[in-house]
């Protein structure tokens, strides 16, 4: 019990600890994708990891960048530069970046305007050779072996486990290997871990982005009503595949369902019918009144 007494001086003291490493390890911006790519390379993880590496391939994690081009492409030549007239900048790219391609927080300043260029023209000069060879660099970025493993580890806990250990390997287990070291990461295993990604982004500037509800589907209308599985349960059954809206078997397993879909500001694009204009696009209210065996809002999750 006399613990309790040290608790505050101890988290006190782990809290400065892991900020000054903090500091020092994210002082280090590298100005090129392939140093980027370098930084947290996950093509060996297949050497001894192949089954995982085949089925993550297949994953939408493995493409998150170059699957949702126009929606970027729509925040950065629309929202960014029309709508709102604010600069381009690395915290602007971040708020789709961190949760589509989390490596990028490593990228300089003008890496990341780069970035954003160029997913302005692999999207707007798609078919050419222009826009190709951007799509083609783009598709380097994704979440990776490593964004999970590491990047995204420690920080739903960050507060008392500071910033990941470069080089380390994150797992459920806690077992070195004869590839690298690894750490315990029991958050791995949670919820939270997904829900930092599939749920809001709070940005540094204030700004709240949502690229969808699921998080809080999960907890208010799964978890309130008695639900048990975690993400993990259901989405992990086959392996790092990680099947969900685009995977018919997955989709079965859902319906029949009741959703109430209440409206909310989807991403900048245009407004049909409306001429040149662009807008935040509110989305449709829908009302489905099957059975939803899904742990969450589905289909948008
Ligand atoms: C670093 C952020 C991040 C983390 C952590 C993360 N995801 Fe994702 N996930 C994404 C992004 C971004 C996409 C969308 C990729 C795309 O469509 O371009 C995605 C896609 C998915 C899909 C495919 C959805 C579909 O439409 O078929 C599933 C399922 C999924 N994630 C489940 C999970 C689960 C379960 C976890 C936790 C174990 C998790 N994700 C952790 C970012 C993340
Ligand atoms: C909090 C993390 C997060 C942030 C920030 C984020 N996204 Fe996403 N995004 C996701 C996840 C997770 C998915 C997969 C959702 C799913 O399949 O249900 C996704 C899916 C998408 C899709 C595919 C949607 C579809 O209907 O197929 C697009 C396009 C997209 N995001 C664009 C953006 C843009 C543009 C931004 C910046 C304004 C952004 N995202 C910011 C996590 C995020
Ligand atoms: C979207 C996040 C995400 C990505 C991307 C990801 N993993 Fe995982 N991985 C997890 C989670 C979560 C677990 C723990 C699952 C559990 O035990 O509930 C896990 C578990 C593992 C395990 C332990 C499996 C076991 O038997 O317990 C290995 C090995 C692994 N991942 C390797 C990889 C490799 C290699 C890649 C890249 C090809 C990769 N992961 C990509 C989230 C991810
Ligand atoms: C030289 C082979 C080798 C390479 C390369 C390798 N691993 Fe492993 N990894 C292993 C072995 C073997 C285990 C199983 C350890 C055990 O359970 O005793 C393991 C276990 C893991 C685990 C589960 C750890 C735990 O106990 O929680 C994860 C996660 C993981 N590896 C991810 C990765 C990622 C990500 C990469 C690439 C950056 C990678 N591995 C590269 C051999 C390798
Ligand atoms: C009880 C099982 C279950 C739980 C728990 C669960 N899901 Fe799902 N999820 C499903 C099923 C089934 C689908 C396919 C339904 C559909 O999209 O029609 C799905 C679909 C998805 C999709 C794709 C949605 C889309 O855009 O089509 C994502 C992303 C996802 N889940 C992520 C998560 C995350 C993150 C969590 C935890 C916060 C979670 N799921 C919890 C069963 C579950």
């Amino acid at each position: 019990m006399k613990l309790c007494k040290f608790l505050p001086a101890l988290l006190a003291i782990f809290f400065f600890a892991s900020l000054s490493v903090a500091a020092e390890d994210t002082a280090k911006e590298v100005n090129t994708i392939d140093e980027l790519v370098a930084m947290y390379d996950d093509s060996g993880c297949a050497e001894c990891h192949q089954e995982i590496y085949d089925e993550w391939k297949k994953s939408w994690h493995a493409k998150a960048i170059v699957s949702s081009l126009k929606g970027m492409r729509n925040f950065v030549a629309v929202g960014l530069a029309q709508e709102w007239s604010k600069p381009v900048t690395k915290a602007q790219i971040l708020k789709c970046v961190d949760c589509h391609a989390p490596a990028v927080n490593f990228a300089s300043e003008e890496l990341a305007k780069e970035i954003a260029g160029m997913i302005v023209t692999a999207f707007e000069k798609e078919g050419t050779k222009a826009g190709d060879e951007a799509k083609a660099e783009l598709a380097k970025l994704n979440v990776g072996c490593l964004s999970c493993h590491n990047i995204k580890a420690t920080s739903v806990s960050r507060g008392l486990r500071g910033d990941p250990v470069k080089d380390a390997v994150y797992g459920p287990h806690g077992n070195d290997s004869e590839g690298h070291s690894t750490i315990q990461s029991k958050t791995l295993t949670r919820s939270v871990f997904c829900m930092q990604c599939h749920g809001i982004y709070y940005a540094p500037d204030g700004e709240m982005i949502q690229c969808n509800t699921l998080s809080g589907s999960y907890a208010n209308a799964y978890l309130n009503l008695g639900g048990s599985q975690t993400c993990q349960d259901c989405h992990m059954k086959k392996g790092h595949f990680f099947p969900g809206g685009h995977d018919l078997e997955t989709v079965k397993e859902g319906l029949g369902l009741k959703v109430e879909v209440t409206s909310y500001q989807h991403l900048p694009g245009q407004i049909p019918g409306v001429k040149n204009e662009a807008a935040w696009v509110p989305s449709a209210v829908v009302d489905v009144f099957v059975k939803n065996k899904a742990g969450h809002r589905i289909p948008d999750g």
